[in-house]
């Protein structure tokens, strides 16, 4: 799935972790830290920013992805993507952050989270099988 050492991806999950301390999250008290590696070699952290509307508020993957492109542009690629909370809780990255990702990682790239029973690698692919592409109608591929 990945060349990245397991310590590559430990770390980055320490960093997932780290940034979720910077949580606002008053409305459900759950902290979430996302960590993106990016294939020019720099690691860029975000956090979940709740808001009163509940509707609006940005999750930490997806926070850490608008960050990543407003400091290194629209051609940044992810090479792995670690997510925490801080509520000894699971916390897949949810279907919208996925979308969202996947515009900028292979199938490939691993994703690391907490699961119900512990910390879980899995690839990208397999946590997005069938992300909204418009590629897909012109390939026919049946979706
Ligand atoms: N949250 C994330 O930060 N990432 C996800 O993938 C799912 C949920 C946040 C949003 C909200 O602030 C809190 O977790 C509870 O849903």
């Amino acid at each position: 799935m990945t060349n990245l050492r397991h310590d590559a991806l430990d770390n980055l999950l320490e960093q997932a972790k780290k940034a979720a301390e910077q949580s606002y999250s008053p409305y459900s008290g759950f902290k979430v830290g996302a960590a993106l590696r990016l294939t020019n070699g720099e690691i860029v952290t975000g956090t979940n920013v709740e808001n009163v509307s509940y509707g609006l508020t940005i999750c930490a993957e997806r926070a850490a992805l608008v960050r990543a492109v407003s400091e290194f542009g629209p051609g940044i690629r992810i090479e792995a993507v670690a997510v925490a909370n801080l509520n000894n809780a699971a916390s897949p990255p949810c279907g919208a952050c996925r979308q969202m990702l996947a515009e900028f990682a292979q199938p490939d790239v691993p994703v690391v989270f907490p699961a119900a029973d512990g910390i879980r690698t899995m690839s990208f692919d397999q946590v997005l099988p069938l992300g909204f592409d418009m590629q897909l109608k012109k390939t026919g591929n049946g979706a």
